[in-house]
């Protein structure tokens, strides 16, 4: 017989991901609302930040005064604060038996520092291999988007790595498309159909996690 979806997701452990603009906060809090209404222990935190530490080091990240950060230095403190997240909150909730559902995760390395900004996907796996406990979620979720669609969403000050150009960001977009070939369990989401579409389909995405 087929577990319930609560006890299913019991410890684990889902990121939702994209470029900047692609509706990922919004789906984010959607799915969690989504699952805690269908009984499912479930916790969400963003990346970068999450904790004390993560919240100073995003700060850090995302000032536009900062300019002068280099790619390793961005690398290293994405892993830094994830690294943080880890031990303070997604370890012991997923040895509670909660579902963690994750604004971002180590998927946004490989797209931004290692494909953008040409560190090189594979070294940055390496290095999450060596700095986390864990490198891959049980499902991540990107939300594709074009960039035009993109900056249209996004009519706001900029932070600084929004602030990286059209070239940057769709080198950011072709990242993540390649990164199923890194893992398993990616899923690519078109997310430029409406909100309860997309919400509908990254559901869907998380009934058939086994
Ligand atoms: P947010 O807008 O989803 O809160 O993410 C913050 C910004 O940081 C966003 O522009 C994507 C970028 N980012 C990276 O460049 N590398 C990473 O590893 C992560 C997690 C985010």
């Amino acid at each position: 017989m087929e577990m319930n979806l609560p006890n299913r997701l019991s410890g684990k452990f889902i990121a939702l991901d994209g470029p900047d603009g692609c509706g990922k906060s919004t789906q984010t809090v959607m799915l969690y609302d989504r699952l805690k209404g269908q009984g499912v222990q479930v916790v969400t935190f963003r990346d970068p930040g999450g904790t004390a530490v993560g919240e100073k080091i995003r700060e850090i990240l995302l000032n536009p005064e900062h300019a002068e950060i280099s790619v390793r230095t961005e690398l290293l403190l994405y892993m830094a604060s994830r690294a943080q997240l880890w031990a303070e909150k997604i370890a012991p909730a997923l040895k509670a038996g909660k579902c963690v559902v994750l604004d971002r995760w180590v998927t946004s390395t490989c797209a931004y520092q290692g494909f953008a900004g040409r560190f090189g996907a594979a070294r940055v796996v390496e290095i999450a291999a060596a700095s986390l406990e864990r490198v891959w979620p049980d499902l991540a979720i990107i939300l594709d988007v074009d960039v035009e669609t993109a900056a249209k969403r996004m009519n706001r000050a900029l932070d600084r790595m929004e602030q990286k150009g059209k070239e940057y960001h769709k080198k950011v977009r072709e990242g993540f498309l390649q990164l199923s070939n890194f893992n398993d369990n990616i899923v690519i989401v078109d997310a430029t159909k409406n909100i309860e579409q997309v919400h509908q389909t990254v559901a869907g995405a998380v009934r058939q996690i086994k």
